[in-house]
Formats: C-alpha cells, structure tokens, sequence
C-alpha cells in the first residue's frame, strides 16, 4: 500500500484519507495542521506531564503525530474527541499505517474527562456544536492551559472570531502562512469544574406526531429539513420487511417506515455519532425502539448483500467543508449491493445535483416520483 507522507515538525508519517484508496487525490491534512504542529515542536509545548486534547479533526493527522511525540515523553495517548466516524476510523488506520497506539476516542455526545493542559481544535462547519463543545470542554481543562485553533484563512470570518472570543475570551493569533493561522487561547480559570450536559434541541412532525430530540452535530438540528419533508411527503406506499434509512440524521424517515409498516425491521445508519445517539433516543420516544436499530457506520460497508428491500437517503452534500456529491456516490453503488433483486433505492436531492442520471451507472430504473421547485424524489431499481 502507497500512503502519503506527511512531513511536519514532529517527524514524518504516512497520513491518508479513509476509506483508502490508491487513487485518492484530495490530502488527509491541511497547512493549518502543520502549522499547529510547528508550533507545539517550536514552544515545546508537549512535556512529561502534558494531558492532550484533539478535538473534531479529521483523519487524525494530529493525533496521530501527538502520540508519536508524546510516546518518547510520558507515554500518555491523546484524546480525540469528535461527531465523526469517519474521524474515528482515519485515526485508527493511519496510527495503525506508522505502528503507533490508538488515541483514547470519545464521541462527541459524550464529555472527555480532563484535566487537558492542551486542547488542538479543528473549528467544525456547525457553529451549534463548537459552542456546545467548548462550552462543556472548559471545565475540564487544566488553569492555564492553552487552546490552539489550527485554521485555514478562507474559514476566518468575523462571525466565528467573535464567538470564539465570546466563549473563550482573549484571543491572539499566529502570522498567516500558506493560507492559514493559529488562534491562541488560554485557560484563565483555577479549578477544574463539571461540564454541562451536551445540548440538546427538540422539535415536532405535527404530521406523524414525532417529537424528534438532537443533539448539536445532528443534520438540520433546529428544524425539518425541506428535502426530507420532501420524501415524507412522497413516501413509497408498500410493505417493505427490510429498510435502510441510509444517512439517517434524527431517524426521521426510519421512524415514519416503522410506523408505516409495523412488521418491518430498520436500520437507520449514519456516520455521525450524535445522529445515531438521537435517532436511538427518537425511536424509543416514538415507540418503535423494537422495530428499529440505528448504527455508526461509513455507508454501507458491512452490511449483507441483497439484505434490503427497500432504502431511504436523503444523501449528504458535502464531508464537513468539503462540498461535492463523492458521498451520496458511494451511497448509491453500495446499494446497488445491498438491495434485493426488486429491491427499491429512494432518493430525495436537490434537483440541480442531477443525480438522475448519475444513479444510471448502477441501476436499470430511475423514475422520478415527485418534485418541487428545489428537490426530486426518485425511485431507483436495478
Ligand atoms: C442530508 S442529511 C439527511 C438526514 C436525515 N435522513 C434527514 O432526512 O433529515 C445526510 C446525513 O448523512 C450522514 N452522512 C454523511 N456521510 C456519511 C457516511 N459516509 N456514511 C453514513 N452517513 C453519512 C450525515 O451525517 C447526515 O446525517
């Protein structure tokens, strides 16, 4: 296997994107992540008592060279904390790829146990959960350690310097280089204290009577999404025994087919952690715990083929800051794999995504079912 290198003040090490592909052109790590690893080589930053904390970044490229660092000084592993599966699974594999340990892994709905003398936060997309995670990270910081915000300059707009500021107090920042910075903070509070519970917002489906719970990191977490009222509106007719509600955020459509069939067994599968802690709770909360399963996992690797007979998806558009459709592929190939022979794929996308004729590389049937004047909702078949 051929693995990019990624040389940075710590030492070298081979850093991919997960899945791996041979063929990958997109890099595993970004100038913010060398510089913020600069810097930790340059202020010696990591000592023989250093407790450390790496928050939301994505295939654990920081991680990774963190525990390389620290295994010469005091043999603790880092913490990574992050909503993401995908997350979790790059830092296995690549401290697996340079034969270093796992970091402790928390997930994000979950609270890491300090105290931390450093914190590298990776700023995520959704202002709702950086506030919700730092609110809870402060009281398990050591008094004076310091926070270091690796960031691209594209992504460093006046609204998320001022929120920082806003929850972090002072703040200072490293000169830019190649198009990124480091924003400093430090932790000016004494004793170590208990952290809030993780945030949480609800809202209703008057027309399935669902009261639907989230977590900050869950998809649309403040209201229905217009795509997926889109496909509840257009929702196949039935019955099915076996669905997939594949990218299932709060379970929403997973939820309406368990109450729509009463004797069909789901799977709501997501690669946020937060999405899948919501959608067990909403599934509980909306009586139909028994019908439904709802899991962490990166599309639909591992799951048996022709085990479906019928898969929802509302596909995402983008993996984190990166926008595009490479995901909402992915999904469509694997259930290619995964439906039975008649089986059907139902797609809600925004209609200038084109995925009509993109979903034509692996299946015989796309036949638009309902539309409005953003989203289709297409019925696939093999
Ligand atoms: C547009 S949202 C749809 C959420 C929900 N089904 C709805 O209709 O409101 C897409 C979902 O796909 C999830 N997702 C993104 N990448 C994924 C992956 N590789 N594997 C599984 N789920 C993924 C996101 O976390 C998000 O919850």
């Amino acid at each position: 296997m051929i693995q990019p290198l990624m040389v940075c003040a710590l030492g070298e090490l081979a850093i991919s994107r997960v899945p791996y592909s041979a063929k990958e052109t997109l890099q595993a790590f970004d100038q913010a992540d060398l510089l913020a690893l600069e810097y930790v080589q340059a202020e010696r930053v990591l000592n023989s008592s250093c407790s450390v904390l790496v928050v939301n970044e994505t295939f654990g490229a920081i991680t990774c060279a963190v525990t390389k660092a620290l295994a010469g000084l005091n043999d603790r592993l880092p913490t990574l904390w992050s909503d993401s599966h995908i997350a979790h699974l790059g830092m296995q594999f690549n401290a697996d790829a340079n034969g270093l340990p796992c970091a402790t892994f928390v997930e994000a709905q979950d609270t890491p146990k300090g105290p931390f003398d450093l914190v590298i936060l990776r700023l995520p997309k959704n202002h709702a959960l950086l506030r919700d995670q730092i609110q809870r990270m402060l009281p398990q910081l050591a008094p004076g350690a310091v926070i270091i915000i690796p960031i691209m300059v594209k992504y460093l707009d006046n609204t998320v310097y001022q929120l920082l500021e806003s929850l972090l107090g002072t703040l200072t920042t490293s000169l830019a280089r190649k198009k990124s910075r480091l924003i400093f903070a430090v932790n000016h509070v004494t004793a170590l204290g208990k952290s809030p519970k993780a945030k949480e917002t609800f809202w209703n489906v008057p027309s399935l009577e669902l009261l639907l719970q989230h977590f900050s990191g869950v998809f649309s977490h403040t209201k229905l999404d217009p795509g997926a009222q889109v496909l509840l509106d257009k929702f196949p007719q039935g019955p099915y025994q076996r669905v997939i509600d594949l990218g299932c955020g709060n379970g929403v459509q997973a939820i309406a087919a368990a109450k729509k069939w009463p004797q069909c067994q789901v799977i709501g599968i997501d690669e946020s952690y937060m999405s899948v802690a919501s959608a067990t709770i909403n599934a509980e909360h909306n009586g139909v715990a028994d019908q439904c399963e709802f899991r962490v996992n990166d599309c639909l690797i591992g799951i048996e083929p022709q085990s479906a007979d019928l898969i929802l998806c509302n596909p995402p558009f983008h993996q984190e800051r990166v926008i595009g459709d490479q995901v909402a592929m992915r999904m469509f190939a694997q259930s290619a794999q995964v439906l039975t022979k008649e089986g059907e794929l139902w797609v809600v996308g925004n209609r200038h995504l084109g995925y009509h004729a993109k979903l034509k590389r692996w299946f015989g049937r796309v036949e638009q079912i309902g539309s409005d004047p953003k989203f289709v909702v297409l019925k696939v078949q093999l």
